[in-house]
């Protein structure tokens, strides 16, 4: 048996989530916020009328979107067909107005374009390329069922998963981690883990079977840093448009102005190098199609590229005297964010045109200035989502 077969072997006695209305509230809150997903991943364009939930078990996910997404056509899959039946019998128990079309595919066939219909102006992948032995032809696959300028948000594994320390652990005891057979025994050993941790990783030994059954046994885990899923990615054409960590690691490395040090690296970079520092136990990616480079504000030389106002802050500018600084607030409820940024008068009135316009076309970023300094705002505020790279225009302009 391969291992990809073993995988659907563990979600068809063990579907995940547990087939219930709390585990969609709760998967509420693990999806981020479909605001992010479009100013970040499709700024600029209308709400998605496609989405594809790609591994979406007995559909929380798609059940999330849909309550997000009221109109928009959603097909989600997944190999596991008892999974699949799950998710349309909890679909005629809640009664979902729009339904969900959920069908049986294999992520990583060839034909999943044609299997689903493609045309998607967003894919949702939430905590299954973890487990594929080989992610790339899910990857390749993604890009052929997407529309041009949609978006891919990938939730994946990172090194600090529970999962890296526990299995080797459990092996420690002889206990085998490749498939869950002895459930009792693995409670009673995830206890003794509980017992040292003091909570602060969740208590392991009172998580649901189908937690324990894919989340922590199973027979293939990708817990790989940002810079390996963002180099997979990247090979089948992705560029990483942000992470949903990004905004917040970066605010905290504003206060003492550390983030100076961080200056000039790309997107990409800049959250790989952060998650180097801090190693996520749990990465929220949010890629795009687009040329290797082309998200880097400023880095790739030549000419500067369009921005966009991604609409997930809100600026309050004080009163200031002619010839000073002015203090802008900039306040973002998405992430509960907040800082301040000071800023010539010029400057200000050219945000204010910016904030007005929602786009900064290359004259608006010759007349903010090209200054080290100018340029330093502009690429800190790409790295906190307040701005974001516009390549359809600079497409368009090409
Ligand atoms: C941990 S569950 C996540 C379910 C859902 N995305 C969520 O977050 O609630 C992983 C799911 O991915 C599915 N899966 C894994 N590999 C797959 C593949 N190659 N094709 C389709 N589904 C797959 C499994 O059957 C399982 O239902």
């Amino acid at each position: 048996m391969t291992t990809a077969e073993r995988t659907r072997q563990i979600y068809e006695r063990h579907p995940y989530p547990a087939a219930n209305l709390a585990e969609i509230a709760r998967k509420g809150r693990a999806i981020p916020p479909l605001k992010w997903l479009q100013a970040i991943g499709r700024p600029g364009r209308p709400r998605p009328e496609r989405v594809l939930v790609a591994g979406c078990g007995t559909g929380a996910e798609a059940f999330v979107m849909r309550r997000r997404l009221p109109k928009a056509e959603i097909v989600a899959v997944d190999f596991s067909p008892r999974s699949i039946a799950l998710a349309r019998r909890l679909q005629r128990t809640i009664g979902v107005r729009e339904p969900i079309t959920f069908l049986v595919a294999d992520l990583t066939n060839r034909d999943l374009a044609r299997q689903t219909g493609g045309n998607f102006d967003l894919i949702t992948c939430h905590g299954v390329l973890s487990y594929l032995p080989d992610p790339q032809p899910a990857l390749i696959g993604f890009a052929a069922c997407l529309r041009p300028g949609g978006a891919l948000y990938l939730g994946v594994n990172g090194e600090a998963h529970p999962a890296t320390r526990l299995r080797p652990w459990l092996a420690s005891f002889g206990f085998a981690t490749h498939e869950l057979r002895n459930e009792r025994r693995l409670r009673e050993l995830l206890g003794l883990w509980d017992s040292l941790h003091d909570g602060e990783s969740g208590e392991f030994a009172r998580k649901s079977t189908s937690y324990l059954a894919g989340d922590v046994c199973g027979p293939h885990f990708n817990n790989w840093p940002l810079s390996r899923w963002r180099a997979a990615a990247h090979r089948c054409g992705w560029e990483l448009a942000g992470t949903a960590l990004l905004p917040l690691a970066l605010r905290l490395t504003m206060d003492g102005d550390h983030h100076r040090q961080l200056f000039p690296a790309g997107i990409g970079e800049l959250a790989e190098r952060l998650d180097l520092t801090r190693p996520a136990s749990f990465h929220k990616l949010l890629l795009r199609r687009a040329a290797p480079g082309s998200l880097d504000i400023f880095l790739t030389g030549g000419r500067p590229v369009p921005l966009r106002w991604s609409g997930l802050y809100s600026v309050h500018f004080p009163r200031a005297k002619a010839d000073q600084k002015t203090q802008a607030t900039f306040h973002c409820p998405t992430f509960n964010l907040r800082f301040d940024c000071p800023l010539t008068r010029r400057q200000a009135e050219a945000l204010r045109t910016f904030i007005e316009t929602g786009t900064a076309s290359p004259s608006w970023l010759r007349h903010w200035g090209q200054s080290e300094a100018a340029r330093r705002i502009l690429w800190l505020w790409a790295g906190l989502g307040v701005v974001t790279p516009d390549i359809l225009a600079a497409e368009s302009n090409a």
